[in-house]
């Protein structure tokens, strides 16, 4: 049997938990005797019994662990198993939304008959619709404090439907229920006579699945590199959970968006084959280099969309409205950047869908389409397609403050300068020293180290002292000023030229050659803007270019891996190493 999991949304005290209480009671799921012992503790304490408090008290016995844990109810139907997620909360509904462990396929939205529509039953639609989940039953509770009437159920039924389709959702299922009396959650009953749809139970098992085996494309975020412990092993377990698809043992991958290609030698933990929903970890034929946060394809299939630049749309539930002038945490499937707001769109208001143009700052509860600037390439798909590779979560100071959906990658880096880097690299005239070799030899990794910052930040003073340190500690290393390029390399560009695209693409080829002798360069350049960086990156790939910012405040758009604070060049030369330790660019002897 199959599992489907399932978000219940609506406003509050619409009754959620008392629809949830309802469905354990009438699919036989509860232990023995356990409704009649909590109507008798309800009767002891001469408080009048509620479904809502079943659920309250089987989370409290730790032996319920199957029935239910902190947020999930688990049941089943004849038909298949159920995950049910109650969220009480926006920012629970969405970390259950974004979150692996709980990722639901469908959603049952409860809006109070007598209450009628309210603020959050639209918001909770909203969010449904941007987070892909396109499977909503709507049910119409409390249908027992309208007489059931029908008329009721009409009027909620077609205003809610109208709102529901602007955001380009179409209910899956309109039902009249009562969780209190029981009406129309596991049987029909004459008091909805007028009703000829399903039951609740009847319309989960007509949900779709999940995730149709086979027919999606496979996608699996890497969660992590494990090491084997044994001394001369020196395989790695790619760990990850499966998205969508499937992968099997001797399946050609390859991982976005480094593009770096092997092949699975083994599923290390368990069946053959893993798909949708399982955790996994594979060791590779080819031990290649790759991080947390890529994500692992197989070859052959769509390959994921790759950009630094978005556009989406976001939602925001943070107190603080989201600006452009801080820099959030970005978290898509396994991938954590920085990321800033580069540009406001429209903004909607989640309740109304009244949209407004011009705003510098988007509010509380408040639904924009934005063009987000991320600090680095990461790999998504884009639309609608593959939610779960498309949906993100924004955090502001360690809390979620906001979530959306991917719509496009944008184009992060000018053509041309891409087009001139393929073509170098397509003639490149390899040595017969591999990289590997020299890296070896060197104890160090390739690398570009690049210190910017205010005019009046001691940014050579830093870049040179590190050299010193780096070449007194046996590392090999140059520092290049700008200066050295503008007078020499640039002395054919004019004016705005020598700070230019092309100014950039060339230090991006020299630095290329320094990074192909194994060396670690270190240049120093002022106020260094995240444009001058796409080119410098496009010219030698993100993963060999260490960007720092000397001075306390940043003051262009650029999203440093490293701060380091103004006038202690010994201090900072020692920060950036410990950076560069850290990544794993110098290794022992330091
Ligand atoms: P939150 O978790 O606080 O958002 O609320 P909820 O949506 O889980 O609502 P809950 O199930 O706790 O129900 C709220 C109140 O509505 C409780 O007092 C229930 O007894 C009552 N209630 C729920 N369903 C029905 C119903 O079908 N008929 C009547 N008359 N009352 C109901
Ligand atoms: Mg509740």
């Amino acid at each position: 049997m199959s599992t489907l999991s399932i978000v219940l949304a609506g406003h509050v005290d619409h009754g959620k938990s008392t629809v949830l209480g309802r469905l354990l009671a009438e699919t036989h799921t509860l232990p023995e005797g356990k409704l009649e012992q909590i109507r008798q503790t309800c009767e002891r304490n001469s408080k009048p019994f509620e479904y809502a408090f079943l659920i309250d008290a089987l989370r409290d016995e730790q032996a319920q662990g199957i029935t239910i844990d902190s947020a999930r109810v688990f049941f089943k139907t004849k038909k298949r198993h159920y995950i049910l997620i109650d969220a009480p909360g926006h920012i629970e509904f969405l970390k259950n939304m974004v979150s692996g462990a709980s990722r639901a396929g469908a959603a049952l939205l409860v809006i109070d008959a007598k209450e009628g529509v309210r603020e959050n039953s639209r918001r909770h639609g909203t969010m449904l619709s941007l987070l892909g989940i396109r499977q909503v039953a709507v049910l119409v509770n409390k249908m027992d404090l309208v007489d059931f009437r029908q008329d009721r159920f009409e009027e909620i039924r077609s205003g809610y439907t109208t709102f529901l389709e602007e955001l380009g959702v179409t209910p899956t299922g309109f039902l009249p229920v009562s969780g209190a009396t029981g009406e129309n959650i596991a049987a029909r009953t004459d008091r909805l006579a007028w009703f000829d749809g399903p039951t609740v139970v009847e319309q989960l098992d007509a949900f779709g699945e999940e995730s149709p085996p086979g027919d999606r494309p496979s996608r699996m975020p890497v969660q992590d590199i494990y090491k084997f412990t044994r001394f001369d092993d020196d395989r790695r377990i790619v760990a990850g959970t499966v998205n969508s698809g499937g992968f099997s043992a001797g399946d050609e991958v390859v991982f976005h968006p480094s593009g770096k290609e092997s092949r699975i030698r083994k599923i290390e933990s368990g069946p053959d084959r893993i798909s949708a929903g399982m955790a996994a970890g594979c060791t590779l034929e080819e031990q290649i280099y790759i991080t947390r946060g890529e994500i692992m394809v197989r070859k052959g299939e769509p390959s994921p969309a790759m950009s630094s630049r978005v556009r989406a749309t976001i939602f925001w539930l943070g107190r603080v409205p989201m600006d452009k002038k801080k820099t959030y945490l970005f978290k898509l499937g396994t991938a954590k950047v920085p990321a800033r707001l580069e540009k406001i769109e429209r903004v909607i208001d989640g309740a109304t869908l009244a949209t407004s143009g011009g705003d510098s700052t988007i509010g509380r509860h408040a639904i924009a389409d934005v063009v987000l600037k991320l600090n680095r390439s990461i790999a998504f798909d884009e639309g609608e397609a593959l939610p779960e590779t498309s949906r993100f979560v924004l955090v502001d100071e360690y809390e979620i403050a906001g979530g959306g959906n991917v719509k496009e990658a944008l184009e992060d880096r000018p053509a041309w300068v891409g087009k001139k880097v393929r073509v170098r690299n397509a003639r490149w005239e390899k040595s017969l020293i591999v990289p590997a070799k020299r890296a070896e030899k060197y104890n160090q990794r390739a690398t570009l180290v690049l210190v910017t910052g205010r005019r009046e930040a001691v940014r050579k003073k830093v870049a040179k002292k590190l050299e010193q340190d780096l070449f007194r500690d046996g590392r090999v290393t140059y520092y290049l000023a700008m200066g050295n390029v503008v007078y020499g390399v640039d002395a054919d560009l004019r004016g705005k030229e020598k700070t230019g695209e092309e100014h950039m693409r060339r230090l991006s080829e020299i630095a290329h050659m320094y990074l192909d002798a194994g060396l670690i360069l270190i240049v120093s350049a002022i106020e260094l803007t995240q444009e001058d960086l796409d080119i410098i990156r496009t010219g030698l790939g993100q993963e060999r270019i260490t960007t720092v910012w000397v001075g306390d405040e940043v003051t262009t758009p650029l999203i440093p891996d490293v701060i380091v604070g103004d006038g202690k060049p010994a201090e900072a030369a020692e920060r950036i190493k410990e950076h560069l330790r850290e990544r794993g660019i110098i290794f022992r002897p330091w």
